[in-house]
This record gives C-alpha cells, structure tokens and sequence, in this order.
C-alpha cells in the first residue's frame, strides 16, 4: 500500500472536473493504455482568455486521478500563459507530495496540460507531435521530455527518471541513453553554478595560501571537470608553484594544456595570488 497524504486520496476518492468537453477549445492526450496510464484533459476559455471550465478522463493509479484532479482546480480561472507555467513539482506540493515512485502522474498531468495548450495554439490535433527524438520505445519518451524531467526535478538516477516519466521502466534497453542525458543535464547544472567567491585576508600565510588553494580548486575548479568527466588533485604546493594532477577523462584529454593555464592556473590566480604557477605533477 502506498503513503498517500490525506489530499491525495481525497482526490482520488471524490475527484473533480472528471469528464470530457464536446466542444472544447483545447485537448491534450498523454500515455497510452498499453502502458498502463493515460489521461486526456479538455478546457474551454472564457471571453477574456481564462479557463472557465476545464476536465479530465485518466485510466490510471490513485496518484493519477489525484494529480489530474487537483491539476484542474488550480488552472481553472488562469490564463494560458499562467497555465503552462504550472509544473509537476507544483501538482506534487499541491497534493501534500507523491511517493517517488508515483512522481510520473504529477509529470503526466502537466504534459497533458502543455498538449492541450499546444492543440489550442497550434489546432494540429489532440495527440500533437512531440518535441525531440524518442528514447524509450517501450514508453514512447523523447529526449526533450528525459532533459525537461531531469532538469526540473534534478534527477540523478536512471531509476529516479523511471519513476518521474516511466522511461526506462520496460526492456530497459534505453537505460544507456537516459544515464547520458542525466550526465549531460547535470553538467549543464554543475557549469552554470557558481560557488560564491573564496574570502582571501590581506596577507596570506602559507598554511592559509594552501587551504586557500585547496578550497579554490574544490569549489571552483573541479565541479566544472566533473561535469565533463575528469578530475583534479592537488599534489603539492611548493613556495608559489602549485602541483596538481589531472584525473578521469581530463588525464587522456588533448586539451590538458589548455585546462591545466587557462582553467586551473586562471582560477588559482583570480581566487588565490596573482604570483602562482600551476604545473602537472610528472608521472615517474
Ligand atoms: S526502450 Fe525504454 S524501457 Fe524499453
């Protein structure tokens, strides 16, 4: 048995706006039954643009009704452009959380959203075509739809993208693709974050030189290697030539050069003194 909040299975036992539209201004379908859940939201707009009415029809799990259900209470009244904003995090707060494993009926709610809102604008049919290149043939997931997940609710796990969009969750034979995505997703996170800048006293001693340069190239140097596969280790500091070695892919890269001056002996410089010298330990 699942630990549903009380929301949830309210919800999911008196659910609201279920049904279907005749003539509605916008229709989404996501899933298929093949796979074991699918749900198709319909809306109509008021004169001003808003949604006046707005429902749903799911085949699907206790968490799907619940997050189709409260989905349709907080987007009646929006506008369109509020409406697409609403994210699965937002359906999963709004029901008091899902178990993780159930995160993919919040993330089925507002792709059923965003199809409907992309039939209204675009009026290509219900079932629109998705964007980007399918993954998941067992689910029929594209890569566009791993990256958005992953980014939106800082997946790191292939398993953890299985439970939030069922990719994965057949033959398993696109459990190769969605790692690369994670990796790829999470790079992109790791180089736009920027560690606040290390505090530097007026004169430094050298204990506090080397810690200086310790927590430099822990906060702001190896993240950004990471997230391309290597690695950076200091091996020594020697007066104002710091040692370092450069580990995973950055070790075999072609451009070890390159990182070793103007990532590793840049930073160093900008965060610790402007006198270092950053050289590859040799290996004997
Ligand atoms: S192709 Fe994704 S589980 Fe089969």
């Amino acid at each position: 048995m699942w630990d549903y909040t009380d929301k949830v299975m309210d919800h999911f036992l008196n659910p609201r706006n279920v049904g279907y539209i005749e003539d509605a201004d916008g229709m989404g379908e996501v899933g298929s039954l093949a796979c074991g859940d699918a749900l198709t939201l319909t809306f109509k707009l008021d004169p001003t643009g808003r949604i006046a009415d707005v429902k749903f029809k799911t085949f699907g799990c206790a968490s799907a009704v619940a997050s189709s259900s409260v989905l349709t209470e907080m987007i009646k009244g929006m506008t369109l452009d509020e409406a697409v904003k609403v994210t699965n995090q937002d359906i999963a707060r709004a029901l008091g959380g899902l178990p993780d494993q159930k995160m993919h009926c919040s993330v089925m709610g507002q792709e059923a959203l965003e199809a409907a809102i992309r039939n209204y604008r675009t009026k290509t049919g219900g079932a629109a075509a998705k964007a980007g290149n399918i993954v998941c043939t067992c689910f029929g997931v594209t890569d566009d739809e791993i990256r958005k997940v992953v980014r939106e609710n800082d997946l790191k796990t292939v398993e953890q993208v299985t439970n939030y969009c069922k990719a994965g969750g057949g033959c398993g034979g696109c459990h190769g693709r969605i790692a690369e995505l994670v990796t790829e997703v999470q790079g992109e996170k790791a180089r736009q974050t920027v560690a606040p800048k290390p505090v530097r006293p007026a004169r430094l001693t050298n204990i506090q030189k080397i810690q200086l340069i310790q927590q430099t190239i822990n906060e702001q140097i190896r993240p950004a290697l990471r997230a391309d596969g290597g690695d950076i280790e200091l091996i020594d500091v020697d007066g104002n030539t710091v040692v370092v070695a450069l580990r995973g892919m950055c070790a075999q890269c072609r451009v070890a050069e390159f990182t070793m001056k103007d990532v590793v002996q840049a930073r160093l410089r900008e965060f610790v003194s402007e006198d270092l010298v950053v050289r590859e330990e040799q290996s004997s």
